[in-house]
């Protein structure tokens, strides 16, 4: 093993990040290579730099009219160099900064600072090579994105063990619990919580979340160490008063020393920027201090650079010059209150309804998604007859169809759920 890495293990040493580190993750660091020498460079080298592989002309990169003439509103050296490792230092200072403004349970708790992904697929899978290993287990409720299987059980061959999301219209996080003390190997277990929830759009109440939190501790008292990673997605969606806004890494960030909380969120959603792929992870446990995150954060850069190297700097550059902007917030808000009112319009059409009362809905508060629970088989029918008409939903494998609603007008929202309730009383 690398020297660097046996440092970084070192630092770790007797930490619950240090017990949870995957084999990989054991070995993960990031090398004083091409990249830490040209950044040495940049700062010192101001009469020739030959470092990084890049081409430029009288000190300015060479780059092609066409796309200078699209990004016309940029300097090229803030779009079309590349950007650093673990992302454009303002960009990564100012999403914690979002992140603490956000989450005002989190408090004066010590976290890493965030790493730039090219999204959370990014952050999910790069997070489970410093955690998971083959064989490890993964908790998740029974409803989840599907996704999760790919990265989780496909790619790492880890097993995901569920539990049954709701009880009685409410979480069950005594199921959780359960699965989570069933599920611990060799002293750890890993929990992925996604508020607000793909597929169903739920997010959970002040006292869902105080539920859930304790039922970690719980686990945690028992000397299992949890990894417990928070999919903020669909952050900031959150529909009804009773819902906790913040984020359950803020919960789990200063919790117990048994836990370490990764926070995987992005500009996907939360910023309305689906492709630009920007994404974030952020470290925060018990007893941990700078020198424990400074660690984990090496070796983050170290699954990066062997990775995908660094993320799209003209994405972080508009992500960033976005936030800074005058018009960003109100946007937002603007931007947010659509999502809301098509919320509240699909509530209001399922209490209304006087046909296709055989459908039932999954609890939704938050987020683009509803979810109706339907017979085995019968959710697949219903999309195939559904696209017949010209309509769009999902079935998964949880017997459910998943209605993006985020996707459709509100005055077209009678409509589609009108042809939604008449196909599925016809296949009744
Ligand atoms: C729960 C959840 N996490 C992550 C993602 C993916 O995010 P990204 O597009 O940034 O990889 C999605 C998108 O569909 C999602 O539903």
């Amino acid at each position: 093993m690398s020297e660097i890495a046996l440092k970084l293990n070192k630092d770790l040493e007797n930490t619950q990040a240090g017990f949870l580190l995957s084999q990989l993750g054991k070995r993960l660091f990031f090398p004083r290579g091409i990249v830490a020498q040209a950044a040495e460079a940049s700062e010192k080298a101001n009469v020739y730099n030959a470092t990084a592989g890049m081409a430029f002309d009288s000190g300015n990169p060479l780059i092609s009219s066409a796309m200078r003439n699209m990004i016309n509103g940029m300097e090229p050296d803030e779009y079309i160099t590349y950007a650093p490792t673990p992302g454009l230092k303002p960009l990564r200072e100012l999403w914690l900064e979002e992140i603490k403004k956000k989450n005002p349970t989190l408090g004066n708790a010590h976290t890493s600072l965030p790493i730039v992904v090219p999204g959370l697929t990014s952050g999910i899978s790069n997070c489970a090579d410093l955690f998971l290993d083959k064989d490890d287990n993964i908790v998740l409720p029974d409803l989840y994105w599907g996704n999760y299987s790919l990265i989780m059980n496909v790619r790492k061959e880890v097993n995901i063990k569920t539990f049954t999301f709701f009880k009685d219209n409410r979480i069950n996080s005594e199921g959780l619990k359960q699965t989570l003390i069933d599920s611990a190997k060799n002293g750890k277990v890993t929990l992925l919580l996604n508020f607000p929830n793909n597929p169903t759009g739920y997010s959970p109440t002040i006292s869902e979340a105080e539920e859930i939190k304790n039922a970690v501790l719980e686990v945690a008292k028992q000397n299992i160490k949890i990894l417990v990673i928070s999919d903020d997605a669909y952050f900031g969606l959150f529909y009804e008063e009773d819902i906790f806004k913040e984020s359950m890494f803020a919960h789990f960030a200063n919790l117990h020393e048994n836990i370490l909380a990764a926070k995987i969120d992005g500009a996907t959603k939360e910023d309305y920027s689906w492709g630009l792929r920007v994404g974030f992870i952020t470290f925060a446990g018990r007893g941990l201090t700078k020198i424990h995150t400074d660690a984990l954060e090496n070796k983050l850069m170290g699954s990066v650079r062997s990775s995908f190297s660094s993320s799209s700097k003209l994405s972080q550059a508009l992500i960033l010059r976005s936030l800074k902007s005058d018009s960003y917030s109100d946007e937002k808000i603007k931007f947010d209150e659509i999502m809301r009112l098509r919320y509240l319009k699909v509530k209001e059409i399922l209490e209304k309804r006087t046909t296709g009362l055989a459908l039932k809905e999954y609890p939704f508060n938050s987020g683009y998604f509803m979810n109706f629970k339907t017979e085995p088989g019968f959710n697949e029918k219903l999309r195939l007859a559904l696209l017949e008409v010209g309509i769009g939903t999902i079935s998964l494998d949880t017997s459910s169809l998943r209605v993006a609603y985020s996707c459709i007008d509100i005055d077209k929202l009678e409509d589609l759920y009108s042809n939604i309730f008449k196909v599925a009383d016809t296949l009744q």
